[in-house]
Formats: structure tokens, sequence, C-alpha cells
């Protein structure tokens, strides 16, 4: 079998996932705009919107509905949710499915103290009947595919993914993905991709091997070393929102095109115009530095950039004008260096 027919893809009930590439939930950072804009370059099997408060989104809270805004152009698209009471869980997931969404994940991972001390992401992980309860009242109500993302347990003492994801598939969960850091470490150290390999013998569900993909080599890997079904990016993509496209190539056996400078600078102006268009001030500023400070790890003088997102103080069309003229210069600068190369 070639890497090609190998790696074609995979299904999750009637949703195909092809090419087997998810970009992964983050909080901030995977809304309809960057969604769109990964969907829009190419590659992605599956795109997460950023996790949603159950509790939140039953009590009407118009910040949370308005998170669960999507484009029919990003289908097929995976609505995240995390809670801690199985009810709440099982209604938001109905709400979610209402909605319109092609898949929904119950989040078992997140370390933040705020959804740690609400017994809801990692926690569930030190407490296994509630976890099993979660996916189980939530199967109940759901006709769409269910998936669990959680991570190797709350620190190494305690590593019970195995355990979790065993559970998950009795209760008809249709995939689970693992991303291979305890809840204690947080970001540190390095994913520790074997326990993906582990847990693709464990279960008969396919698993989704995530943490650390930064290039289209990388996704190659994880899929060859773990035996996993699908690759899921998170971090590489806010750095590189063409990584899905190098992957599928990668996985293909065919050339990528590189996005070249004015490439970037498009993407990049067309994100912020967005951004300026459809949020207040206030968030504005917010997307656009954090979008600033991923998109530039990489460019030729980014991390001066980055250094001078502060300075250019709390108005966002300046900070849009700084982004623009910073990146126009890159580009003549690349045009002088052809011309004398000439
Ligand atoms: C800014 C940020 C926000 C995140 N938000 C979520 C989230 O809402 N739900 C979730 O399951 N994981 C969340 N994660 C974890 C990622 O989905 C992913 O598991 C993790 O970053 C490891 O993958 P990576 O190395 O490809 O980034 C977040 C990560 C980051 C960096």
């Amino acid at each position: 079998m070639d890497a090609s027919t190998q790696y074609s893809g995979f299904r999750l009930g009637p949703v195909t996932v092809s090419p087997p590439t998810v970009l992964a939930p983050m909080a901030g950072v995977t809304d309809r705009d960057f969604r769109k804009i990964v969907k829009r370059i190419g590659g992605v099997g599956l795109v997460t919107m950023e996790f949603i408060s159950s509790k939140m989104l039953m009590q009407g809270d118009q910040r949370i509905v308005k998170l669960l805004d999507y484009d029919e152009e990003e289908r097929p698209l995976s609505i995240q949710i995390y809670g801690s009471e199985a009810a709440t869980m099982a209604d938001a997931a109905r709400e979610v499915q209402d909605r319109g969404a092609n898949v929904c994940d119950i989040n078992m991972g997140c370390p933040a103290n705020k959804v740690l001390k609400g017994c809801a992401g990692a926690a569930l992980m030190g407490d296994l009947d509630l976890a099993r309860d979660i996916v189980k009242q939530v199967r109940a109500v759901l006709e769409i595919p269910l998936t669990v993302k959680f991570r190797l347990g709350l620190d190494d003492r305690r590593a019970n993914y195995l355990e979790l994801g065993r559970i998950c598939q009795e209760e008809g969960a249709d995939a689970v993905a693992l991303h291979p850091r305890t809840a204690a470490q947080r970001f540190t150290g390095k994913a520790d991709w074997s326990a993906i390999g582990e847990l693709k013998q464990a279960v008969s569900i396919p698993v989704l091997g995530n943490g650390d993909v930064r290039r289209a080599e990388d996704a190659v890997r994880i899929l060859r070393e773990t035996g996993c079904d699908g690759v899921m990016v998170g971090r590489g993509a806010t750095r590189d929102p063409w990584i899905f496209r190098r992957i599928e190539a990668a996985l293909s056996g065919s050339d990528v095109m590189e996005p070249t400078l004015q490439d970037r600078r498009d993407l990049v102006l067309a994100h912020f115009d967005t951004l300026l268009e459809r949020e207040d001030a206030r968030h504005a500023l917010h997307k656009l530095r954090t979008f600033t400070n991923w998109y530039s790890r990489g460019w030729p003088g980014g991390a001066d950039l980055r250094r001078r997102i502060g300075p250019a103080g709390e108005d966002p069309l300046a900070l849009y004008e700084l982004v623009a003229g910073y990146l126009d210069e890159l580009i003549v600068a690349e045009r002088v260096e052809e011309c004398r190369a000439a």
C-alpha cells in the first residue's frame, strides 16, 4: 500500500475526514475567521471550533452564542464543548447538533485553572465515573459523530489515558484524540507520541495523534510511528496556516506550491480586515496582537516586529498599519534581492 492510499482519510460515522488532518480546537484562536483562512488555504479534513462552555451555552450567554457562528464553507466542522454536569453537557451537545455541527467533541484535556476548578476539562481524568457518565449521556442525545479529546492524565503518576480511551469506546464515541502530555505538564516538555501508539493498540475506534506537529514531516512521522488514523495540529497552524496543505502534499507524494511573501501578506491582511470589520476595538486589538505574535514567528525580523507591537499603542488601526508596513518592506527587500541576483 502506498502512502497516498494508506493516508487518504478516515471516517467518523457519516463524516469522511479526508485528508486525515484536523485543526485542533484553540480558545481565542480557532474562531470563525481563522478557521476560514485555514480552510481556504486547503489540506485540512476537519476544523474545530474553540471550546464552548456547556453551562454558559445553556444559560444563553450572548458571547458564547456569538462564538458558535460559522460559515457553510467550513464544513465538516466539529464543535467542542466542556463542562462537568452530564445533563448540561447533553443539553449543550443537542444544541450544538441543532445548530448544524457535523461532529461534537468533548474536552477532557484542558489544564487551565479556570476550567479545572469547575471540575471540567482535564479534571474529568481524575473522575472516570463522571467522564463515563458524560460520554454516555451526550452519546444518547446525539445523531452526529461524537469524539473525545484528552491528555495522558492529571500527572505522571495518574496516566490513565488508556482506561479513558476504552471508556469512550464502550460508551459509543466515534474517535478519540490524544495530546500526550499530562495536565500538570501543560505545554512544557515534549509530547510523548509513543502513548498515541499505545492508545491505538488499546481501542478499535479511530485515534487522532496530536502534539508538537510543526512541519509536514512531523505529521508523516506521527502517522507512521504511532499508526494513528489522523493528525491534529494546533500551534503549528497558527505559525503557518499552510501546514495542512504541506501535510496533504507530503502524504500524497505531490509537490506543494510554497506561499510567496505576497501570499502571506494577502492572507494576514485579509484576516486582519475581517477582524477590524467584525470585532469591537478592544477585541480587535487583542486578536491583532495575538495573531501578529503567532504569524510573525519565522518571518525575517519577526522578533523585531513583535517588540514593536506593544509600543504601537491601543489603536487597532495603528497596529494594522505597522504590520502592513512591515510586510511591504519585506516584499520590497525581496524584490531588490531578486533584481540583484538577476
Ligand atoms: C492558545 C491555545 C488554546 C487552546 N485551546 C484549547 C481548547 O479550547 N480545547 C482543547 O481541547 N485544547 C485546546 N488547546 C490545546 C490544543 O488543542 C492542542 O491539544 C495542543 O496545543 C497540542 O497541540 P499542538 O502542539 O499542535 O499545539 C489549546 C492550545 C493553545 C495553544
